[in-house]
């Protein structure tokens, strides 16, 4: 069946998932019980799910298919989007089974392949989505035994695809060594690159905003936009035991590299010829490519901040500083904290910056993409005020999910005094509805084959080799720049605030 694009207003005609069996690798890990099961049961709560359809949980840790069913159903009371349907769950965990191994293990996955076959044979139709969700360093492991057992290859007519999940390598050089293991095994059209902030509603309305309004698009370029700021901000910092991953990645891998790099692609892309995944994708790596590259640490230093949160309050309560939370080096200089200055160099944003920030133990949960207009070229009203009178069109990609614009008014009276208004469109009520989780649409369309919000190989290389000129700055040999600080629960360390004061500019109040 032809794939079916997501951008496209049809409703009716949105990629269809196809009956298969999920087999997630990793099963025991949190995701599957956080995130993917709960997706699932939704997309089975809303009448999406092909009723056919099998999981395969598959983990070293022995386990009955009863039990893993029960934790599941646990984790699924508790975090379900819609609730939780005693009636729905009971036939739903039916299509749940657990398959015990080590990754290394060959004979694991023979005895899958079994188990795949009589899944089959029970009408699960012979197409397979294997979910990597272990730990990164059995991901070339996991894909090896697949290959060695035969689990690439689809029967005529059906499918296997690959969903990967992140890290997608810590640099370019484990990126490109991933991407050759990966393809070694699946055709890159089968393979799916998990990046959730793609599957987040308002990120794919991005696109839609400036392609399907005739209003945006001719204004959307250097000589209408100052500047354009994209904020990820937690309250959380190292909470569950994340500190260990954390330490070794550090919120520019964590977060930059991925979830804001593809924002950023999406608001800075040139309209695709056609909304095909790699029409798309195409469009999205011109922009990687464009990307201007950092010269030297003292580039990097100019224009990128690193900082760490120390003890504070966020949301009322007392915060340990990073380097005192669970399972970080009290020495550490892995940073909680990335405010930056990036350049693209093309016709269209010339002179444009874009200020990126990014944390944990920010004051609070939001993210946004604010894109700052620049004033109108001859003032009339409220001389010699402060009021800065320019357009700021806001698209709050979480919480609250909705697009804003500010724009002048008059206030009501006989003096002609202007004040800024909000023009406020909000999913909540103009549809009704709650948004999906990221992970529905992310699953509904891996199963429906779209490849259109996952990330190509390409993408993931480009976005490394600007970062890691970062990485290679800060933790180079010398003239590394120092490491900042800010009180957990404020809005980021001073020397944030100086990058864009220096180019007489401020982030937007939050
Ligand atoms: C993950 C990061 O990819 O995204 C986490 O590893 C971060 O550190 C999370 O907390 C944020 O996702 P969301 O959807 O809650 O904004």
């Amino acid at each position: 069946m032809e794939a079916i694009n997501p951008f496209r207003e049809d409703q009716a005609a949105r990629t269809r998932p196809q009956s298969c069996t999920v087999v997630i690798f990793g099963a025991s890990g949190d995701l599957t019980g956080r995130k993917l099961v709960p997706a699932l049961y939704n997309i089975a709560a809303d009448g999406e799910l092909p009723p056919t359809l099998k999981v395969v949980g598959f983990a070293r840790r022995p386990k009955s298919h009863e039990g893993f069913r029960s934790e599941l159903e646990e984790m699924n009371k508790k975090l379900s989007r819609q609730g939780h349907d005693e009636r729905l769950w009971a036939s739903f965990s039916q299509s749940i089974f657990y398959h015990q191994s080590e990754f290394e293990d060959a004979s694991g996955y023979v005895r899958l392949a079994g188990l795949l076959d009589e899944l089959d044979a029970a009408g699960a139709g012979g197409n397979r989505l294997f979910y990597l969700s272990t730990s990164p360093e059995y991901f070339p492991i996991v894909l090896e035994q697949l290959k060695a057992a035969g689990l690439n290859q689809a029967p005529a007519g059906k499918w296997a695809r690959v969903v990967i999940e992140k890290p997608f390598g810590t640099d370019l050089e484990t990126a490109q060594t991933l991407n050759r293991a990966v393809h070694d095994t699946f055709a890159e059209k089968d393979t799916y690159r998990i990046d959730h902030y793609l599957g987040k509603e308002t990120a794919q309305n991005i696109m839609v905003l400036r392609f399907a309004n005739a209003i945006f698009e001719p204004i959307w370029n250097n000589r209408y936009i100052d500047h354009i700021q994209i904020t990820c901000a937690e309250n959380l910092g190292m909470e569950g035991g994340r500190g260990g991953y954390y330490e070794k990645a550090g919120c520019l891998r964590d977060m930059v590299q991925n979830h804001l790099m593809q924002l950023l692609s999406l608001v800075a892309m040139e309209p695709p010829t056609d909304l095909s995944a790699d029409g798309v994708r195409d469009e999205k790596v011109k922009v990687f490519r464009s990307l201007r590259q950092f010269t030297d640490a003292a580039d990097v230093a100019r224009n990128v901040v690193r900082a760490q949160y120390t003890a504070g309050t966020v949301g009322g309560k007392v915060a340990a500083g990073y380097r005192q939370e669970d399972r970080i080096n009290p020495q550490s200089m892995t940073e909680a904290y990335v405010a930056m200055k990036i350049n693209i160099d093309t016709w269209r944003w010339e002179g444009v910056p874009f200020y990126l920030r990014v944390g944990k133990q920010l004051p609070k949960k939001t993210t946004e993409i604010s894109v700052h207009f620049k004033r109108p070229p001859h003032v009339l009203f409220n001389r010699g005020t402060e009021d800065d009178p320019a357009n700021v069109l806001v698209i709050r990609i979480q919480p609250d999910e909705g697009i804003s614009l500010r724009i002048a008014s008059k206030i009501p009276g006989p003096a002609v005094r202007t004040e800024r208004v909000k023009m406020d469109f909000q999913y909540s009520t103009s549809f009704g509805k709650a948004s999906p989780e990221a992970y529905e649409r992310l699953l509904l369309d891996a199963m429906g084959g779209d490849a259109t919000l996952f990330a190509r190989g390409d993408e993931v290389e480009h976005a490394w080799r600007y970062i890691d000129i970062i990485e290679q700055a800060w933790h180079g040999a010398s003239g590394q720049p120092p490491m900042c600080e800010y009180p957990a629960g404020s809005w980021g360390p001073a020397e944030a605030e100086d990058l864009l004061k220096r180019d007489g500019r401020d982030w937007r109040r939050l």
